[in-house]
């Protein structure tokens, strides 16, 4: 007996050791530390966010942010890390659930935790628990030491008798304890992506939410920039640069406290969604993907680009293709002999493929304008008699791949598909219907509808598997917003559509992992890092006017890689130059989207060159370091550059907007070069019989020289641009 006391004492002081060994969970980067504490009442509230601390002997020191009451005494308020409803915290909650008995208080306390390698860092998994309901949630946090970036999702599930009602789930919270915040967002519309703003966040909430269900991107991107004391800057000062991924109605709280901090909330949008989560039923949130910089913006976009490539975009290390799309040239007025021409135009070109655009598909309802045929994946006959096995023939005539447009998830009333399975689309029983872009969207809730959509790409591959490319459209937000499928669990549709969404996608990835593919959305209405798992590019926006694609692309350049962005040069704002508008799609994945017809001898002399450069220089432009140097935002002028990770090679694009007369023009001060190594400047991509007019043509600079004293590229010319070569000697 008292053998058996000791060994219980020797028990439980070993399990106190363990308690006290746990309390503390260290998730760092090479450059960051967020530092999660077990308090006392077991609950776990974040201790640290912030650059990385130098002495893990400090730690232990660190508070765990709980508050004060009026009366002096200690809440349990605090910076919980996945703060439940219904309790003390008077603030947004990351966890709200209404319990069969009706209770819809969540609290959470801390049960264990664990580490495991993953490719490219470490996956910490601590697993909470309410005492008072058979409630877990699991919180995952995967670290990317070198590039300084984590992301966190989390898993909530319940073992009560019934399904609970889940009102609320976000991917985390962050606490921020600063004198000023100032939050930058990404307002969007069609043709006017990713324009950036910024503002000063004061007490109370500030949300950047969508409720378009797909499409959801439209009127504002999933994500932003939050400068801690100072409006976040390129190459100085503390920001928080965080994005969801979420292909679907997303919201970012931000919400300021009565004591000053402040929180950040990124979830799935709550809006008209109340989830019915069975018993031992998973409820995963989309990951938030976070870099905390102290050297400004421009060095967490090179942690984020960098990152993206090696581990979340689909094939991010590897090639992407040049192309010819038909659309903005012949929008649905083509047939094979003229798609047949466009092939050759494309070898002519340089580019490696030709992409037929919208309007090839629909008999009975031909796609010959966007009323009709969205759901009838089938060769229109009377353009394309031979379907789609002769395009590819003619393609490989004229020696270029062939991929093709799809909007799969859609359908017009005009179709076969509609007049079959009318249930299939997402549509009120009793109200008028409203249309968008005379369409509706697949109720991919459905899993008959996911297997329909699988098999517009599978059929396709199946049929020709010389098929090299999609561009996968959506073009329409969620209207009348109820689902056959679901019937009494409305609740559930704008959930579980996405994710009837990323099915499809994992099935075609599985079948055609080495796949391209182009995410669209009526532009750039979806372009987030969950989707990207899927999708090697996405189409940033149907404005190619140059001009505003400097902003557009500036903007987007904030979050994603170049690689991921596709940018074609068109007939949008011909009062600028086609080497302006090259010179411009460039700076990204380049495509063309105009007819060589409309092009003199000269230009189409300077476009074959300009594609000839681009391809030798694509290593630089897609996988190299990006610096953003000049702002669009800030004065009349645009510049950026990307150096290969070796340093031996940069290629700097310079802009002129609309500069004013006699403006006093600044040099262009270079980043990431080796200041030892010598390089030699050259422009590049001049139209035939065109001198450089850059002073400095030719000559060799150190990278001390260009980084300090620079190059003076701009000009006083409006829309003109140079793209000037650096080559170390
Ligand atoms: C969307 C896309 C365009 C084009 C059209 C075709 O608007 O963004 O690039 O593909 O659809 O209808």
């Amino acid at each position: 007996m008292k053998k058996l006391t000791v060994l219980l004492l020797i028990m439980l002081c070993a399990m106190q050791v363990k308690a006290t060994e746990q309390k503390f969970i260290r998730i760092s980067t090479d450059a960051t530390d967020l530092i999660l504490q077990v308090a006392p009442n077991g609950r776990l509230y974040q201790s640290y966010y912030g650059s990385k601390l130098m002495n893990e002997v400090d730690i232990k020191n660190l508070p765990y942010y709980v508050h004060a009451g009026s009366d002096g005494s200690v809440t349990p308020r605090g910076w919980e890390v996945y703060a439940g409803s219904g309790a003390e915290d008077y603030f947004e909650p990351a966890i709200a659930i209404t319990h069969n008995d009706g209770n819809p208080s969540t609290i959470l306390r801390y049960v264990s935790s664990e580490r495991k390698e993953i490719t490219g860092g470490t996956e910490t998994i601590i697993l909470l628990r309410d005492d008072k309901y058979p409630v877990d949630v699991t919180l995952h946090y995967a670290t990317y030491p070198k590039e300084n970036i984590i992301k966190t999702w989390s898993e909530i599930k319940h073992q009560e008798k019934k399904p609970v009602t889940l009102w609320r789930y976000a991917s985390t919270i962050l606490y921020f304890n600063n004198a000023n915040y100032f939050l930058t967002e990404f307002s969007s519309d069609w043709a006017r992506e990713a324009q950036m703003s910024t503002q000063q966040l004061q007490f109370g909430k500030k949300i950047l939410d969508t409720k378009l269900g797909s499409r959801a991107a439209m009127h504002v991107q999933p994500f932003f920039q939050l400068g801690l004391e100072q409006p976040a800057q390129e190459q100085q000062g503390n920001v928080l640069v965080g994005t969801i991924g979420w292909t679907g109605n997303f919201r970012f709280t931000f919400e300021i406290d009565n004591v000053g901090n402040l929180r950040v909330i990124p979830a799935i949008n709550p809006y008209a969604s109340t989830y019915e989560l069975k018993p031992n039923e998973v409820f995963t949130t989309p990951e938030f993907i976070f870099t905390l910089s102290n050297q400004g913006t421009g060095k967490a976009s090179r942690n984020l680009h960098t990152w993206a490539r090696k581990y979340q975009i689909n094939n991010g290390q590897g090639d992407r293709l040049t192309l010819l799309n038909n659309w903005e040239n012949t929008y649905f007025d083509f047939n094979q002999e003229l798609l047949g021409n466009l092939m050759k135009e494309a070898k002519h070109l340089g580019v490696d493929m030709f992409l037929l655009d919208d309007g090839w598909f629909g008999n009975k309802h031909p796609r010959n304008d966007d009323h009709a045929g969205l759901g009838d994946w089938e060769a229109m006959r009377s353009k394309l008699p031979g379907g789609i096995p002769a395009l590819i023939q003619l393609s490989k005539e004229a020696g270029v791949k062939f991929g093709i447009w799809i909007e799969p998830e859609m359908v017009n009333p005009k179709s076969d598909l509609f007049e079959a399975h009318p249930e299939w689309a997402i549509r009120l029983p009793n109200r008028e219907t409203y249309y968008y872009r005379n369409q509706l969207v697949l109720d991919m809730s459905n899993p008959k509808v996911q297997d329909y959509v699988f098999n517009v790409v599978d059929k396709i591959m199946t049929e020709n598997p010389e098929m090299a490319y999609f561009k996968w459209d959506c073009n329409s937000p969620i209207t009348n917003i109820y689902s056959p499928y679901l019937e009494n669990k409305q609740g559930q549709l704008y959930i579980d559509h996405v994710r009837g969404v990323y099915n499809v996608f994992n099935r075609v990835k599985a079948k055609y992992p080495n796949l391209p593919i182009m995410l669209c959305s009526g532009g750039g209405a979806r372009c987030d890092y969950e989707a990207l798992k899927y999708f090697t590019e996405f189409w940033c926006s149907d404005n190619t006017d140059p001009i505003e694609r400097i902003y557009i692309q500036w903007g987007f350049s904030q979050i994603f890689p170049s690689k991921a962005m596709c940018a074609h040069v068109t007939s949008w704002n011909k009062n600028t130059s086609v080497k302006f508008r090259t010179d411009i799609a460039s700076m990204c994945k380049l495509g063309f989207d105009l007819g060589l017809k409309d092009l003199n001898a000269d230009e189409l002399t300077y476009c074959q060159d300009a594609v000839a450069n681009w391809k030798r220089l694509k290593k630089v432009i897609l996988d190299g370091e990006q610096y953003r140097l000049v702002s669009p935002y800030d004065c009349n002028h645009m510049s950026i550059m990307y150096v290969a990770p070796d340093k031996n090679k940069s290629v700097l694009f310079a802009y002129d907007i609309h500069p004013r007369f006699q403006e006093k023009l600044l040099p262009i001060k270079l980043q990431g070069l080796n200041p030892e190594q010598m390089y030699k400047v050259e422009e590049i991509n001049l139209m035939p019989g065109v001198a450089s007019t850059l002073d400095v043509n030719g000559k060799i600079f150190s990278g001390d020289y260009l980084m300090k004293v620079g190059l003076n590229a701009f000009t006083t010319t409006n829309a003109n641009s140079r793209v000037i070569e650096i080559t170390a000697q």
